[in-house]
């Protein structure tokens, strides 16, 4: 019980920045993603793993961050739609979830075999990322 007032209570203080936070984490792991799909950083087993790892994390977490009027905030673009369509909403990050967990499912204790079975795991991951900014991000 005091473990998760204190989650709350952490969300109520900044729960834009902490969201923000979060897909920034997403940010940096795509981006180590994408660049070894892409051969610019070798291949990495351990890097791999900690890369769908971190997506896993923030899927995980991400959905608590949204309380009612912290469409409201300066800093923030994430679209009022949310707070129209949260089903719609928590579909997308449905998809994301199921996918990060089966990504980390597949790379197993020492991250994915080799670099085509991180493109598979990652792949799979970052094709919900679009899906969700078209419908429930803004650009400001
Ligand atoms: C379920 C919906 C959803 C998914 C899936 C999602 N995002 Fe986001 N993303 C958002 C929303 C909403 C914001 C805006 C948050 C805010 O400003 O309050 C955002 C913001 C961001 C930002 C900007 C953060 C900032 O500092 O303003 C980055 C970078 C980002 N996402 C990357 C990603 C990547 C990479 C993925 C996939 C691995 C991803 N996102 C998946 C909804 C999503």
């Amino acid at each position: 019980m005091l473990a998760v007032s204190g989650v709350t209570a952490v969300a109520s203080e900044d729960p834009v920045a902490t969201r923000k936070a979060l897909m920034q984490s997403n940010g940096a792991a795509a981006g180590l993603s994408g660049g070894m799909m892409k051969g610019e950083i070798p291949y990495n087993a351990a890097a791999a793993k900690a890369a769908l790892a971190s997506f896993n994390a923030a899927a995980t977490a991400f959905g608590d961050y949204f309380p009612e009027g912290s469409d409201m905030d300066a800093n923030t673009t994430a679209s009022p739609k949310i707070w129209e369509d949260m089903e719609g909403f928590e579909a997308e990050l449905d998809k994301f979830q199921t996918a990060a967990a089966a990504a980390m499912q597949a790379a197993g204790k020492d991250g994915p075999a080799d670099l085509d079975a991180f493109k598979a795991a990652a792949g799979s991951v970052l094709g919900t990322c679009k899906d969700c900014h078209e419908g429930y991000r803004v650009k400001n």
